[in-house]
């Protein structure tokens, strides 16, 4: 098995300009399947409000909810680094709150690392206090969801050269603070490129173009199973909504024809015998905490 990706792994690959891949998951399935890919990163994103919740927005989802996914999610994984997003629920409250919740996201959800979006003094207050107490954080700038009404929408940020500058401020403060990345969402790509240039902490992009250290994409966008919506800088890398309907209509008629379950107990397959072996022992998968 490949060596574990840690935060050191992360800053050796900006240095050698290896990209670094991240994609988000919600359940273990999915997370063996981003294992399988060797995906670096797992991000267990509050997009988990809209993909599989079904908000518009990633508001109303809760601290427990983050951890019960991140829990799951993390008994898939053996290499690639997991990342919790703090919720909205954790972050404006206080300090207090925004630090228990990353405590959580590490002690009880099995995470290696928090995301905290934006980067006002106080979110570099806590930065800084996670950082130095042990708990790596990956910033957020750009497009940050939780804002979406102070943003009037999900819409493209720093396209004026003032705007630009305060995000490039925003990502240098975030190194200082000791963040250990940053993602930079929906801004242009010369300023991805500035920004990158100008820090030595990783940056991950989505919707910021190709000059990024790594790229993050939500998986059920990138894998085409959502149908109400899709950012315009997404690549679909398969259309599994359609493969999904496909099969679930395919089984709906067979039952109904009666075609399926078929009269055969053996369910249409030779016995273990017939096969020349006895059948595959069930390997129980060792239990997370
Ligand atoms: O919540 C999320 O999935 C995210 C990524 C899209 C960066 O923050």
């Amino acid at each position: 098995m490949k060596d574990a990706m840690t935060i050191r792994s992360f800053a050796e690959m900006k240095k050698t300009g290896r990209k670094i891949v991240t994609v988000t998951a919600y359940d273990a399935t999915f997370a063996q399947l981003c294992e399988a890919a060797g995906v670096d990163i797992v991000l267990v994103g509050d997009s988990l409000g809209m993909v599989i919740q079904g908000h518009p927005n990633t508001l109303p989802v809760t601290l427990d909810q983050m951890l019960y996914h991140t829990r799951i999610v993390s008994r898939g994984l053996s290499r690639a680094f997991l990342v919790m997003d703090l919720p909205f629920h954790s972050v404006p409250v206080s300090l207090d709150s925004a630090t228990a919740a990353a405590v959580r996201a590490l002690s009880e959800g099995n995470a290696q690392a928090v995301k905290v979006e934006g980067a006002t003094p106080y979110v570099l207050q806590l930065v800084s206090h996670l950082s130095s107490h042990g708990i790596p954080v990956m910033g957020h700038v750009g497009l940050i969801p939780q804002s979406v009404h102070q943003m009037g929408g999900f819409r493209i940020q720093g396209k004026t050269p003032e705007t630009g500058a305060r995000l490039l401020d925003g990502a240098r403060l975030l190194q200082e603070a000791g963040a250990f990345s940053i993602v930079l969402e929906a801004i242009p790509h010369a300023l991805a490129r500035e920004i990158t240039d100008a820090v030595t902490i990783p940056t991950i992009g989505i919707g910021a173009g190709p000059h990024c250290d790594g790229q993050v994409l939500v998986s059920y966008d990138l894998l085409g199973l959502n149908e109400t919506y899709c950012p315009r800088f997404v690549k679909k890398y398969a259309q599994l909504a359609e493969i999904a309907k496909q099969a679930l209509g395919d089984y709906a008629s067979e039952v109904r024809a009666g075609i399926f379950p078929p009269a055969d107990e053996r369910g249409g397959k030779p016995p273990a015998d017939e096969r020349g072996g006895k059948p595959p022992a069930e390997t129980p998968k060792p239990e997370k905490p």
